[in-house]
């Protein structure tokens, strides 16, 4: 058998150099297991004489709790050794560069509506919203498009239900705004429309702003330098010449289409203008007595005008972008040009 110090001599030495908790405990049991070598030397105990049992016992139980110590000791630094290495592994460099973050922009459309809030938020314009599903009534019955009415057909329109449909425009607006108020009105409705249509220069939803402005003495020379003067101020061209051609709308009457100089050539006649020199921008008109009347304002002392405008046509203008669509593909590419 070997002597306790020698066992201790190297039990502490193979301790020493051992890093990893598996191999420690294979040198435990080598010394203190069942049959570790420290174990042999407590059996061998009982082959001694009573005399000498007891100072021999205290001697291995010495050696014992030595090893024990220094197991301990080793299992700690084995611990700290590991939180080292995971600390190395998982450091970050506080020093490296950033990757830099990409600023986001406002979507063109809504630069546009922006543009054409504040535009008539200076000309004394309220401005209100309201709900993209409709009921019958409000979308087409109160703006004077009687159930069987042709208009009705011409919208493309997508209901719901029988009596539910995504709104086809802003102008049922003008009525949900009067009903709650007294008369004067000067109000725009910026918003999203639905019609089920695509192609080119359609998109089954763009977004178009209502105009209405109801009052004694408005007039539909209020009407045009109104709008002359948004567009004049819109497209930045003070000597932006304008028209207004007759047309329809069943809750206008007078009703009109305004044009502006082609904003692309001036006049001079190119692709976006159809070589006409023209581009239509809105429809409008005096607002009708029979969307007025239902709503219990007196049309003989109340005169009003109503325009509605699509702005993504505006859109299209002002950035001189030839598809429609590319605004709703949200390509970054495009997008970020407006940052
Ligand atoms: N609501 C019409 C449309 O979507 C546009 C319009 C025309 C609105 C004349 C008006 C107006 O307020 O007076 O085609």
């Amino acid at each position: 058998m070997q002597e306790l110090h020698t066992i201790l001599k190297e039990a502490l030495a193979s301790l020493s150099a051992i890093e990893s908790p598996a191999l420690l405990e294979e040198c435990k049991a080598k010394y203190l297991g069942k049959t570790g070598l420290l174990t042999e030397h407590l059996k061998a105990l009982g082959k001694l004489s009573p005399e000498e049992r007891p100072l021999r016992g205290a001697e291995i139980n010495q050696v014992k709790v030595a090893i024990e110590e220094a197991l301990r000791m080793q299992r700690e630094k084995i611990s700290q050794l590991e939180l080292d290495r995971q600390l190395a592994a998982e450091a970050l460099d506080v020093t490296l560069p950033g990757r830099g973050h990409g600023v986001g922009g406002l979507h063109p459309v809504t630069l546009t509506i922006r543009r054409i809030r504040d535009l008539f938020s200076a000309m004394g314009f309220e401005v209100a919203e309201g709900p993209e599903i409709e009921t019958d009534y409000y979308n087409f019955t109160a703006l004077n498009i009687p159930e069987n009415h042709p208009a009705r057909a011409m919208h493309d329109t997508f209901y719901l239900d029988a009596n539910h449909v995504l709104r086809t425009h802003t102008s049922p607006m003008q009525v949900r705004y009067m009903e709650k108020r007294q008369p004067p009105y000067q109000v725009i409705v910026p918003g999203r429309v639905y019609r089920c249509d695509s192609d080119m220069t359609h998109t089954p939803m763009f977004h178009q702003v209502e105009g209405l402005w109801v009052s004694e003495s408005v007039t539909f020379s209020s009407l045009k330098t109104t709008l002359i003067e948004f567009m004049r101020r819109f497209f930045e061209q003070e000597e932006l010449k304008a028209r207004f051609r007759p047309s329809f709308f069943p809750f206008t009457e007078p009703s009109a289409e305004m044009d502006v100089g082609c904003v692309m050539c001036h006049g001079e006649g190119c692709r976006v203008c159809s070589h006409t020199g023209w581009l239509e921008v809105l429809g409008c008109g005096m607002v009708h007595p029979n969307v007025l009347a239902p709503l219990g304002i007196d049309t003989e002392r109340y005169v009003g005008f109503a325009f509605g405008l699509g702005v993504e046509r505006l859109a299209m203008l002002r950035y001189g972008v030839n598809d429609l669509r590319v605004f709703f593909e949200n390509d970054l590419k495009f997008l970020t040009q407006f940052n």
